[in-house]
């Protein structure tokens, strides 16, 4: 078979190598385009278009497939830790008992935050969106660690920077939660394990332990966040970082596009939304019709996806676990019911079954977070701790990567043409 496209453009012909990935999906090299014919492409929200090459995660959006590193997410999530699932999507392959006695080790030493970031913590209104906060202090932090502004890092830095932004990005998290309660902030004990811990530091109360059931559930809802490759948020992550910005810089900017209800902030919005068809009486199929009205911008909020046009293989485990959960705190929630009878009635709706539109990994996680006791401004923060490895992944691999460049698109101009500038007693 020809390993070339050709691309007739009348006077001018060229060759695109055709580029076949590990599951043999293909795509063309246009690298040479622009500058042996003039032309570029244009591709509205980057549907077709492959901004890298990544080792990382596999997804095959017709068949419902997710792997990191090649292990289906079915397995990781029933047998694997989020912090063997960090330690793989870094290092692309499983640890060692050993390996990951060290990595946890490593993320332990991190245990505290610099007091200048508490005093900032301290400032913000109780009431600040708490995807506010992550995003200023994450970014702040570079402001601490000036030995991160040095570029290139040092191998021994980008481990460093792994493992202290796992450790401080959920104190963070906890300590603002923590504030805006009116609750003294609990000091983080990196030894009850990722989950457990940040619960903890969250829900500590004198005499009541956290449950080990309730931390695993959180536990596998972080491993089933945390990559999923080129996404709005990786994305932006690899353009910040292409620059050689700072790796705390890079992460605010992934923590920035995440929060937008497109992307990470659907988690709160579906909440709200079941919300609001509960106080209007639960009349859910009402609220189908306005998702289904071109001329509402109401969308059905945990529906749809970019690239799954079959199902999403993180919803179903999702809506176990959110089974699980519930009966194990003895929750009676009727916004699950809600949920439920508006995912039975969308399945059997041909305007979502023609459209391809199944519930993504937000329909049901905001359901488990409430039950946790997480509260809804929180849900696209949970996203944020779940994700971080995946971008940190995602920031390694590309800055390891001596090809990569400076991500700097191009565009097709629409604007006026030349024209004199006119005085005001002209206009
Ligand atoms: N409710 C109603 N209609 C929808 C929905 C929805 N949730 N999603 C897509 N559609 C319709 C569109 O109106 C469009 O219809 P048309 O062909 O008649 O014009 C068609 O389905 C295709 O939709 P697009 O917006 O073109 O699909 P795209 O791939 O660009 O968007 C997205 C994907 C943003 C996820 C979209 O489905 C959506 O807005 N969903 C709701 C928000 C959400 O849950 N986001 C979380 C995604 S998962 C994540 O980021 C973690």
């Amino acid at each position: 078979m020809t390993d070339v496209a050709k691309l007739d453009l009348g006077d001018k012909k060229i060759d695109l190598p055709i580029i076949t990935g590990s599951e043999g999906e293909k795509g063309l090299d246009i690298s040479a385009l622009r500058k042996e014919t003039g032309y570029i492409t244009l591709d509205n929200g980057f549907v077709n278009t492959g901004s890298c090459k990544s080792a990382i995660t596999f997804l095959d959006g017709e068949k419902g497939i997710l792997r990191y590193r090649g292990y289906p997410i079915e397995q990781l999530a029933e047998k694997s830790s989020f912090l063997e699932v960090s330690y793989l999507l870094k290092f692309g392959e499983l640890p060692s008992k050993k390996d990951l006695d060290f990595f946890e080790e490593k993320i332990t030493s991190f245990a505290t935050l610099p007091e200048g970031i508490t005093n900032m913590l301290d400032q913000f209104p109780k009431d600040a969106h708490p995807m506010a906060v992550m995003s200023a202090t994450t970014a702040a932090l570079a402001g601490f660690y000036p030995e991160f502004l040095k570029t290139p890092l040092t191998d021994v830095q980008r481990d460093r920077a792994f493992a202290q932004m796992l450790a401080q990005l959920k104190i963070i998290a906890a300590y603002f939660y923590r504030r805006s309660q009116g609750k003294e902030p609990r000091r983080s004990h990196p030894s009850l394990g990722f989950s457990k811990d940040f619960l903890n530091m969250m829900f500590f109360e004198e005499g009541k332990e956290i449950d080990d059931e309730v931390a695993k559930a959180l536990d596998i809802l972080f491993i089933l966040h945390a990559d999923h490759e080129q996404n709005c948020s990786a994305s932006t992550v690899r353009v910040i970082g292409s620059s050689q910005a700072n790796v705390f810089a890079t992460i605010s900017g992934g923590i920035d596009a995440l929060w937008g209800p497109l992307h990470g902030g659907a988690n709160q919005k579906v909440l709200e939304m079941l919300e609001e068809i509960q106080a209007a009486g639960g009349d859910y199929k009402k609220f189908l019709e306005k998702a289904k009205d071109k001329n509402d911008s109401f969308r059905l909020m945990g529906f749809g996806h970019r690239v799954y046009k079959n199902f999403d293989p993180r919803a179903t485990i999702i809506k176990k676990q959110c089974d699980i959960i519930l009966e194990k705190l003895n929750i009676q929630d009727p916004l699950l019911d809600i949920a439920r009878g508006l995912e039975t009635e969308a399945r059997n709706d041909d305007y979502f079954v023609s459209r391809n539109l199944y519930p993504n990994v937000d329909f049901y996680s905001g359901i488990i977070y409430k039950a946790l006791g997480i509260p809804t401004e929180m849900f696209t923060v949970m996203f944020v701790l779940g994700r971080l490895p995946g971008w940190l992944a995602q920031w390694k691999e590309m800055r390891e990567d001596a090809s990569s460049k400076i991500a700097r698109p191009r565009q097709i101009y629409t604007g006026a043409n030349e024209r004199n500038y006119t005085p005001f007693s002209e206009r």
